[in-house]
């Protein structure tokens, strides 16, 4: 049964998806490119990288696909879609990542951007022990988590219902190192999206 959290988030991405890149496009200040780049030139060519939340499979998605073997999990049926036709040659998982079940030690790197800001906090260690999990011995998890005390909150989001959630940095910190991860650059950053300002925390972490 999916939870009705993850739901929301799902169906809202579903209405809004197009909406979404375009917004995105909009974002003033964003650091995605440096920490994609922080990740990417720790890996080998081929290396097999996990991406959660990987919406329509455009950015960081397409980058990571030109070196590497991609898979792509995303709660949104209306994203996977657009993401198997903008990139073929990655493979897309539809499903609730907090849910998922995938074998042990099976990619060199795990990926999420904008994303876990939608997941219920209370479901942070159980998500950070299995991406533990998945990951080879000192692979790569690379996260750009919420930053704020909020323990829940649905709202409007580009005219969709949607999910959000978060620790302040003190306490990812301290449930990515409860998880077994060594953080090697970790960084809260603000930055401009088209009507307010956005911080986010960072985190490069190594199993
Ligand atoms: C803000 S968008 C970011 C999309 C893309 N990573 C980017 O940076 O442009 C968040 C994405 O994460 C997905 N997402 C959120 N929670 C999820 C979950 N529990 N399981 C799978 N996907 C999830 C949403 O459906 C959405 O596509």
């Amino acid at each position: 049964m999916t939870d009705p959290r993850a739901q929301v988030v799902g169906e809202g991405y579903d209405a809004i998806g197009e909406r979404f890149d375009e917004w995105r496009r909009q974002i003033v200040g964003d650091p995605r490119e440096r920490w994609l780049e922080e990740l990417t030139s720790r890996l080998f060519e081929g290396a097999r990288v996990l991406e959660l939340g990987c919406g329509s499979g455009l950015a960081e998605t397409q980058l990571l696909a030109k070196r590497f073997r991609v898979t792509g999990v995303d709660v949104s049926a209306t994203q996977i879609r657009r993401a198997r036709v903008n990139l073929p040659e990655a493979r897309f998982v539809h499903a609730d990542f907090t849910s998922l079940e995938l074998p042990s030690a099976s990619f060199e790197a795990v990926a999420s951007f904008y994303s876990f800001n939608h997941v219920p906090r209370e479901l942070l260690p159980t998500i950070f022990e299995r991406i533990h999990g998945w990951l080879r011995p000192a692979g790569f998890f690379l996260v750009s988590l919420g930053a704020e005390d909020l323990p829940e909150w649905t709202g409007d989001f580009l005219g969709a219902p949607m999910f959000f959630s978060g620790y302040p940095p003190e306490r990812n910190r301290e449930l990515l190192e409860e998880a077994g991860f060594e953080r090697l650059l970790d960084e809260v950053v603000t930055f401009q999206e088209p009507e307010r300002e956005a911080t986010f925390h960072w985190v490069l972490a190594q199993r």
